[in-house]
């Protein structure tokens, strides 16, 4: 019978076959440990003398790493760790022999070399791991949105305007219409459909074309938007919290084996529970001020302010309130401080900052006309944008996560472009 390696609890003492890939092989002559893999989990199998027939003994002793196999035996259960199983090598057939030398080497290789290796690299351990937890996080988030009754609006992907910065877009010819944009974010459409469904969320590939060289930038990305009618400020600040804390949970209670294999200390997520620390930008400033930043107070947090400030906390914090002449143009002002938007960041903490931008919404018909204007953005081209203040106008709030940022943050790993199957920076386009 053959079987996922993941399955292996339930065929202890059962004769089996695995087909995956031999990733690593220790031993010589008398016994054979090969590490297998089948992307289901890792599993070693043992073949040793007297035990495994000598033709497969010999198989075993040429078998080259990242060769693939099927591979058939006894599966025991570990003697001293209960959740470790193992196989008895009873018959290896070699679906194919890797002849060339693989490139990626139990030795350090540095950053260029496996990022270019990267179809290649997503084998390995870590990096398996890193995909494992991305998709239960995507899971997570499928989950929780629908249960709060969020339904699923996909968004375009070329698009005729901005909807962040007007300096990110990527432009790609459009027939006689001329220029399209790829999308930077699903939000406006959205709005849109919050009219119909009332909660909505997108769930996409995103493109900036940022000139930002960083560890938490990538040029494409993914992202999801959530939006929704009737909400405000303070309560789009408890779905987020929801959410994270969904995810969170689900990480931990699903992939405490890529965890593991990540080395990450999952103490400081077991603290993330809400409420969320929350702060206004301008007492940020000043604890920034404090901490030896030069940052002004009408500055956005760069990167390296957002390190600095999450370093020194385990629970994820709000940003609110930030001067609106840093925002995007479609958020709504603050009551109480007209210079500021009614909006958040959420920052992870342990040095990994931004991973969500939200904010209420402006819904006035007559503001969101000035501020398109203040941003020198054409009207015309947001016609349909602004129907949507003319026709039933109502206030709402939605925010936007990076997928890569969260990933990263969960799985703790320095740079997004770990997190991403393939990732698409300024300077790489390649595999
Ligand atoms: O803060 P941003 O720009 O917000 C928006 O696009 C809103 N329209 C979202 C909304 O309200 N629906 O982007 C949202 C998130 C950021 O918090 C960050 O996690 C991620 O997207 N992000 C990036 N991730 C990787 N590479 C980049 N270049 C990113 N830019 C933003
Ligand atoms: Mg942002």
């Amino acid at each position: 019978m053959i079987i996922r390696i993941a399955d292996a609890k339930n065929h202890v003492d059962k004769d089996v076959t695995i087909q995956g890939w031999m990733y690593n092989k220790r031993g010589s002559g008398k016994i054979y440990f090969l590490q297998l893999r089948d992307g289901s989990g890792l599993m070693q199998a043992v073949a040793f003398n007297g035990e495994t027939p000598d033709k497969v003994m010999k198989i075993a002793d040429e078998l080259t790493a990242e060769s693939s196999v099927k591979v058939k035996g006894k599966i025991t259960q570990h003697p001293k760790h209960k959740d470790v199983f193992e196989m008895q090598v009873k018959d290896i057939e070699v679906v194919q022999q890797c002849n060339d030398e693989y490139p990626i080497s139990k030795k350090e290789h540095g950053p260029d070399f496996l990022l270019d290796n990267r179809h290649l690299w997503l084998r390995s351990k870590k990096q398996w791991a890193i995909q494992r937890i991305r998709n239960t996080i995507i899971n997570a988030t499928y989950e929780y949105l629908n249960n709060e009754g969020f339904i699923k609006i996909d968004s375009p992907i070329f698009t005729p305007n901005a909807c962040e910065g007007t300096t990110e877009l990527f432009e790609v010819p459009y027939f006689d219409e001329g220029s399209a944009y790829l999308t930077q974010s699903g939000q406006l459409y959205l709005e849109a459909a919050i009219m119909s469904h009332g909660r909505v969320f997108d769930f996409g590939p995103v493109f900036r074309a940022e000139k930002s060289k960083t560890r938490r930038h990538l040029t494409e990305f993914w992202m999801m938007d959530a939006e929704a009618a009737f909400v405000e400020h303070d309560e789009n600040l408890k779905i987020q919290e929801g959410l994270i804390c969904h995810i969170v949970a689900k990480s931990l209670e699903k992939n405490q084996k890529e965890l593991e294999i990540l080395e990450r200390d999952v103490e400081p997520l077991k603290k993330v529970k809400a409420p969320f620390i929350r702060k206004t930008h301008a007492e940020v400033i000043e604890e920034l001020r404090k901490m030896g930043s030069d940052i002004q107070p009408d500055h956005d947090l760069g990167g390296d302010d957002e390190t600095i400030l999450t370093k020194k906390y385990d629970k994820p914090i709000f940003v609110e309130k930030y001067p609106a002449k840093v925002k995007a143009f479609y958020m709504k002002r603050d009551p109480e401080d007209e210079s500021r938007a009614l909006c958040a960041d959420l920052l992870a903490p342990e040095g990994h900052g931004e991973i969500i931008g939200g904010s209420q919404r402006e819904d006035d018909y007559d503001e969101i006309m000035k501020r398109l204007k203040e941003h020198k953005l054409d009207p015309d081209v947001f016609k349909w944008y602004l129907d949507l203040r003319k026709y039933g106008s109502v206030p709402h709030s939605g925010f936007g996560y990076g997928l890569e940022r969260i990933t990263g943050w969960i799985c703790n790993v320095h740079h997004v472009r770990e997190t991403i199957p393939f990732p698409r920076m300024i300077s790489r386009l390649r595999p």
